[in-house]
């Protein structure tokens, strides 16, 4: 039978030795003094304070000691970790502070300094294409004229030719304002300014109409609830369908470039008798091998808009003598114009109000 190991030397347990202790924890606070930020303090934490740091693992052999080693041990031991666990909260708290002041100097605003960001916007492409449509116009001696986008039924339609019963009526869908008796609609085309203007003027008449017109169209990439539409009405002694070719021809060469003219289809508007839907040479592959073009898709034309000579009825609604004067009315949208222009994929870029879109076009006046 064996005693108890009475000559067991608690110094030869390497852990628990003073010298094992003491290299331990002046590790430990070398450590903890150079870690030069909250950053390095956790790893230094984990290494010197962690569950398998030595001095944690120094603390575990203290139980296996004899009783009479073990006091001496857990002081020496206990005494070292306090000492380590104290700098570790000095040392975070001076971190902190640190961290902090860098905060505030790193990251400071100096709202005083000049800055070089000096955006100063632009204008949106629809008023300036509305604009330079008007200035063609102008420039050849017509004038611009406006008119309401709640209209009443009658200049939008009857005046027109576009009698209640008219099958043409449901060719434009229509928003009808509430109750539908007051017989108010938003305009479905800008031809109810034409109709205003020969109620108010006395012929000669050029006028030409850019304005914000309304359907009941889904909104995609080509087809919006509200859109723009240019018209242009010339009413005189002896208009002919070859003076609205020559107009529309001229219109096109200064929006598209040179060369760029135009062709008639015939076609069928109330308001117009012939009437015609106008296309342009496409301004792209200008008609040479077209097959290859993806804006005219083969065609080397590219659909425009509706034209016509004004229909002897709508003169003699609108109080213009028929027998005297003729006239001759176009008319076209101006995003699609703009979209041609402009090389626009998407109709909706027009309507969205993203100020970087906008910007991209500059400041044209
Ligand atoms: N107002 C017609 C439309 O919106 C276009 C047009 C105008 C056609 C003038 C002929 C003459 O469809």
């Amino acid at each position: 039978m064996s005693g108890p190991n009475t000559d067991y030397d608690p110094v030869e347990v390497a852990a628990v030795s003073p010298a094992e202790v003491e290299a331990a924890r002046d590790a430990a606070l070398a450590a903890i003094a150079a870690a030069a930020d909250l950053e390095q303090l956790k790893a230094v934490r984990s290494d010197h304070a962690g569950d398998r740091s030595p001095l944690a693992l120094a603390n575990r052999e203290i139980g296996a000691l004899p009783p009479q080693a073990r006091k001496e041990a857990g002081q020496r031991v206990g005494q070292a970790r306090g000492a380590v666990n104290q700098a570790l909260a000095a040392r975070s708290a001076e971190l902190e502070v640190e961290h902090e002041a860098r905060i505030l100097v790193e990251e400071s605003v100096d709202v005083t300094l000049p800055t070089d960001r000096d955006p100063v916007g632009a204008r949106h492409p629809l008023t300036t294409g509305a604009e330079l449509i008007a200035d063609i116009f102008v420039a050849m001696g017509w004038e611009v004229a406006e008119g309401p986008v709640i209209e009443a039924e009658w200049l939008n339609f009857d005046a027109l030719n576009l009698g209640p019963d008219h099958p043409a009526r449901t060719m434009q869908d229509t928003f009808w304002t509430d109750p539908a008796d007051d017989h108010v609609v938003l305009r479905t085309h800008t031809s109810p300014v034409q109709a205003r203007t020969m109620l108010t003027r006395t012929p000669p008449i050029y006028v030409v109409c850019p304005g914000r017109v309304f359907r009941t169209d889904e909104y995609d990439a080509t087809h919006s609830p509200m859109f723009h539409q240019v018209e242009g009405l010339a009413i005189d002694e002896g208009i002919s369908m070859a003076h609205l070719k020559g107009t529309l021809d001229h219109f096109a060469s200064q929006m598209f470039g040179e060369g760029i003219t135009t062709r008639f289809r015939p076609s069928y508007f109330p308001f117009t008798e012939p009437s015609a839907e106008v296309d342009l040479v496409c301004f792209v592959c200008r008609g040479v091998d077209s097959d290859a073009c993806r804006t005219c898709r083969g065609e080397g034309w590219i659909e425009w808009g509706g034209c016509g000579i004004v229909n002897p009825r709508v003169l003699q609604a609108c109080g213009v003598d028929s027998s005297r004067y003729s006239g001759f009315a176009f008319g076209m949208g101006i995003d699609r114009t703009l979209m041609f222009r402009h090389g626009l994929e998407d109709l909706r870029t027009l309507f969205e109000g993203d100020v970087r879109f906008t910007t991209a076009f500059g400041s044209e006046l």
